[in-house]
C-alpha cells in the first residue's frame, strides 16, 4: 500500500514537472464564447463542452498566455451557481498560470458575477457600472466591451462606453481587436471603428456560429460556442508584427442540442465540422505604430 502510494505521488511530481516546463506565449490567446455552464443534471454538454476546451488550451505547445471569454458565461439568468461552476472549470487555466478575461453576455448578471469574481470588478472600473477590460499583448490588444442589457436578448452600449472607446482608440499605440458579446450591429459602433485605422477588427459571440463578415468597412467575427448549441469549439488567435491568425478548432456541431447517441446525430452536423475544423481568418496589421 505504502509502495502504491509514493509510486502515485512520484507520477504525480513528474505530471507537476511536465507542467511547469510548457512555455506561455504571450502572442497567442484562445477566444471562447458562449459557455451557458450549468449544474443541471439534464445540461451535461455545456460543462463538458467547457471542460474540453480547457483541456485543449492545456494541451498546446507552447499554450495561449491569455484566454478570453466573449460573454453567455452562465446558463440563461446569470445564477450565482453558474458562475460558482465556471470558477471550478477556469481553476485549470489558473493553476498553469493562463490569464482569462471576460465579457458579460444577455444570459449574465453582474451582481452574481461580481459575488463569485469580486476582483473582476476593476479598482476603479474602466467605465462607471460596467465591466469593460483591456487585455495586452505584444502586437495587438483585446478590447472587451459591456453590451449586457440585464435582462432583453439584445445588447447596446451606453454613451460612457462609447466615449471610452473613442478615448481609447485615439490613444492606442497599437492595433485593437474590438469586442463584446453582441454583434456589431447591436452595439453600434461600426462607425467608429472604420474611422479608426487602430481598429484591427470587432469580434462577438452570440449567435454560436463561426463567421466572418465586412459590416459598415468593419472586419467582423462570431466566435463558436464551447458547448451550447451551434458550433462547438473555440478559436487560437497567433499575433505578430504582420498581424494576427484566428485558427477554429470545431469538435461538434449540434442543435438544440447534443444527439442522445452518436448514431442519432444529423450527417450534416458532421459535415459542417469536417468543413468548418481548421478553418482559418487573417487580419494583416495595417495601422504604424506612433
Ligand atoms: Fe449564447
Amino acid at each position: 500500500m505504502r509502495k502504491a502510494l509514493a509510486s502515485l505521488l512520484l507520477a504525480a511530481c513528474a505530471c507537476l514537472a511536465r507542467a511547469s516546463t510548457v512555455p506561455v506565449d504571450e502572442n497567442l490567446v484562445a477566444l471562447f464564447a458562449d459557455l451557458h455552464v450549468t449544474k443541471d443534471a439534464h445540461q451535461p454538454h455545456q460543462r463538458a463542452g467547457l471542460a474540453q476546451c480547457v483541456q485543449d488550451v492545456l494541451a498546446c505547445h507552447p499554450r495561449p498566455a491569455n484566454v478570453l471569454f466573449y460573454g453567455d458565461l452562465a446558463f440563461n439568468h446569470g445564477a450565482t451557481n453558474d458562475y460558482r461552476l465556471l470558477k471550478e472549470l477556469v481553476k485549470p487555466l489558473e493553476d498553469a498560470g493562463l490569464r482569462w478575461s471576460a465579457c458579460l453576455g444577455n444570459h449574465d448578471r453582474r451582481a452574481a458575477y461580481l459575488s463569485v469574481f469580486p476582483d473582476r470588478k476593476g479598482a476603479p472600473p474602466l467605465v462607471p457600472e460596467r465591466l469593460v477590460t483591456v487585455v495586452k499583448t505584444p502586437h495587438a490588444d483585446f478590447i472587451l466591451l459591456d453590451s449586457c442589457l440585464e435582462g432583453p436578448v439584445h445588447g447596446r452600449l451606453d454613451e460612457a462606453q462609447r466615449a471610452w472607446l473613442q478615448a481609447t482608440l485615439a490613444h492606442a499605440e497599437k492595433p485593437v481587436f474590438v469586442g463584446a458579446h453582441h454583434s456589431l450591429s447591436e452595439t453600434g459602433v461600426a462607425g467608429l471603428l472604420a474611422s479608426n485605422a487602430v481598429c484591427a477588427a470587432y469580434i462577438h459571440g452570440h449567435q454560436h456560429t463561426w463567421k466572418q463578415l465586412k459590416e459598415k468597412g468593419v472586419e467582423t467575427l462570431c466566435l463558436p460556442s464551447t458547448g451550447h448549441w451551434g458550433d462547438i469549439g473555440y478559436v487560437l488567435v497567433k499575433l505578430s508584427s504582420a498581424g494576427a491568425v484566428f485558427t477554429l478548432y470545431q469538435r461538434d456541431y449540434y442543435t438544440p442540442r447534443p444527439a442522445a447517441t452518436p448514431a442519432e446525430a444529423k450527417p450534416e452536423w458532421q459535415q459542417r465540422v469536417q468543413k468548418n475544423n481548421g478553418s482559418q481568418w487573417s487580419v494583416a496589421f495595417t495601422h504604424q505604430k506612433k
